[in-house]
């Protein structure tokens, strides 16, 4: 190994190529009490071999009821925090530290803390997809699945700050009639969808129906014919009778899309780039390989001082709470 794991962000070990790794992650699993919980945006091979695959809110809940002794969070780190946050005395692991999100690091806990100070009067609600850090400085969780019904459970003259996704805020904002004060993060994801290509796309399908997150910009939910969550995007596509779907999320929810509703035709909506694809490239580090090296060897470990942790469990406590 030349560089370190924080360099690296993975154990830098070569896999025989020969490998089942199928059978090894199975077997390493049974041996060690270990569960694999991976988010709908991870590539095919990896939400095949999990023990669950969800949005933030079922892994959230998944992580909070595991009875193994490991966890391995096949998502990004954000998510893997969450799941020590909620599991003190479980190992958790994920494949590749490196693996983070531009809506994470557009707020920063320094800058977020001074903001909050500048608004000593307002309720904290910030969305999953935040660090520890800003965790510890909020209120309530929330995530795409109850953002909505978090925000209602509030008094309606109750004034809030909304973090960090400025267009989940906006299009909160728009469902609840509130007006919430918006951090300006944005998924690097989400923001690309071009409306120009969406349209043209709409014409050419005139039978399809476009459904989107609500990390994607208001001009792209303006036009969409279902708003939500991967896992109301996934639930919606089932029980629709419509065959043909234009999908405005991270590329790796076709998966179960097309495994849940075989007949049916899913477009992946087009960015606004020469690439065609819709991948977040954070999701995308984690890989077959790096997920057997990290069971094998327990390596790389999310730890995470027990103040910081207790002071961050409060508002996700809060969420599952109203969201049960
Ligand atoms: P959900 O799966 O909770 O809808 O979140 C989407 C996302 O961007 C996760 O990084
Ligand atoms: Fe973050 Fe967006 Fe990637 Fe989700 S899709 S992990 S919000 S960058």
């Amino acid at each position: 190994m030349n560089q370190t794991l924080e360099e690296v962000g993975y154990l830098d070990i070569e896999v025989d190529p020969t490998l089942d790794l199928f059978a090894e992650i199975e077997k390493l699993k049974k041996e060690k009490n270990a569960v694999i919980l991976a988010h709908y945006y991870q590539e095919p091979d990896i939400q095949d071999i999990a023990d669950y695959i969800g949005d933030s809110l079922g892994l959230a809940r998944s992580a909070a009821k595991t009875d193994a002794d490991i966890i391995v969070f096949a998502g990004v780190h954000f998510m893997a925090e969450t799941a020590k946050i909620l599991n003190p005395t479980k190992k958790v692991l994920i494949p590749d530290l490196k693996a983070g999100c531009s809506l994470s690091d557009s707020c920063p806990p320094d800058l977020f803390r001074k903001f909050k100070e500048q608004h000593p009067d307002h309720t904290i609600i910030s969305y999953i997809n935040c660090s520890a850090g800003i965790k510890a400085l909020s209120d309530i969780i929330c995530t795409s699945s109850n953002a909505k019904d978090i925000v209602d459970s509030l008094p309606i003259d109750e004034k809030i700050i909304f973090a960090p996704d400025k267009n989940l805020g906006a299009y909160i904002n728009k469902v609840t009639g509130r007006d919430m004060l918006l951090w300006n993060g944005t998924c690097m994801v989400h923001e690309l969808f071009s409306l120009e290509k969406i349209t043209k796309l709409k014409t050419r399908h005139p039978e399809a129906k476009l459904i989107a997150h609500p990390e994607c910009e208001e001009a792209v939910l303006r036009i969409a014919d279902f708003v939500g969550s991967t896992t109301a995007l996934l639930e919606y596509t089932q029980k629709d009778s419509c065959d043909t779907f234009i999908v405005a999320t991270e590329s790796g929810i076709l998966h179960k899309m097309i495994q849940g509703s075989p007949s049916k035709t899913f477009i992946a909506a087009p960015p606004d780039n020469a690439c065609a694809c819709n991948d977040c490239p954070h999701m995308k580090r984690n890989t077959l390989e790096k997920i057997y090296v990290c069971l094998k060897y327990e390596q790389p470990e999310i730890l995470m001082e027990e103040s910081l942790r207790l002071a961050a469990k409060k508002p996700m406590d809060r969420m599952l709470e109203i969201s049960k």
